[in-house]
């Protein structure tokens, strides 16, 4: 499978009035054409810079990033990014929501109707296509925002803890949907999770992340065949691997203690 994203030795260095903080310190890493990789790490070890980076919303001190061989340069609809904070246009109806990166590539209307049906079904909220983002719970936000990036097909999804912010049931949910997702139409994916767990359920490799400086510690590849749905968690192979990856990351945490 090509490459589809090429992260090469990307330092961030943030000048601080006290202190420089190297948020990322050298990080290489390339992801293959509909990968799923997903990133775990302590808090403050970079995960969101280097997600930041790759969407062209800060750059990197120092290093190149290649989507396609074609450095990045600013944000670019060929990146679809979800955060953790439901980032939809309040002022917007859902459908609007959606439609929104759709009316800037300047597709004929039709194909925008058709397009944000075709997403909103996808994510189960079809009905709610004319209600604002204020009559939605979390977990629906989070399922507009997933379409909303889906729907202007991105070369890329950036995702940056989507469901960090909901309930262990409905973040159950959105996980197997995401999944389902993606096993219908594969997107190359870049998940920040906190979540072991997430990580080890949604992707294909689990990137390892640990702090000051912000790198990468180690990879661990996850060889649960797709289609996956949630009663892979029950398995021993899911929980082997799950705890394997649990103990990398505390080492890092008894090694922070020191
Ligand atoms: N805009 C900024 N200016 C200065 N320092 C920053 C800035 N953004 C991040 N940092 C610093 O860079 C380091 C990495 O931060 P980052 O947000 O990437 O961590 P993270 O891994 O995403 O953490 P979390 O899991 O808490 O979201 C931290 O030490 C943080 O204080
Ligand atoms: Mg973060």
């Amino acid at each position: 499978m090509s490459i589809k994203v090429h992260i090469s030795n990307v330092s961030k260095i943030y000048k601080g009035t006290t202190q420089d903080v190297h948020a990322l310190n050298n990080v290489n890493l390339d992801i293959k054409e509909k990968e799923f990789v997903c990133v775990i790490g302590s808090s403050g070890c970079g995960k969101s810079t280097l997600l930041n980076i790759l969407a062209g919303l800060d750059t990197p001190t120092s290093g190149t990033i290649e989507i396609d061989g074609n450095p990045i340069f600013g944000t670019g609809s060929d990146r679809g990014v979800v955060f953790q904070q439901y980032a939809l246009f309040p002022w917007l109806t859902v459908a609007k929501n959606v439609a929104f990166g759709l009316k800037i590539q300047k597709l004929p209307k039709a194909v925008v109707d058709e397009k944000v049906d075709h997403y909103l079904k996808s994510v189960g909220l079809l009905d709610f296509k004319n209600a604002f983002p204020k009559e939605l719970s979390g977990g629906m936000k989070q399922r507009v925002a997933i379409a909303r990036a889906y729907a202007v097909n991105p070369r890329v999804l950036l995702m940056d803890e989507p469901f960090g912010a909901l309930d262990a049931q409905t973040r159950t949910q959105l996980q197997s949907e995401l999944l389902a997702t993606w096993q219908e139409e594969k997107k190359t994916c870049f998940f920040i999770t906190h979540d072991v767990d997430e990580a080890v359920f949604l992707s294909q490799r689990v990137v390892i992340m640990s702090p000051r400086p912000g790198r990468i510690k180690s990879i661990v590849d996850i060889p649960i065949s797709y289609p996956r749905t949630t009663e892979v968690k029950f398995t021993q192979e899911f929980n082997d691997i799950k705890n394997e990856i649990w103990k990398e990351v505390y080492k890092e945490y008894l090694a922070e203690k020191k």
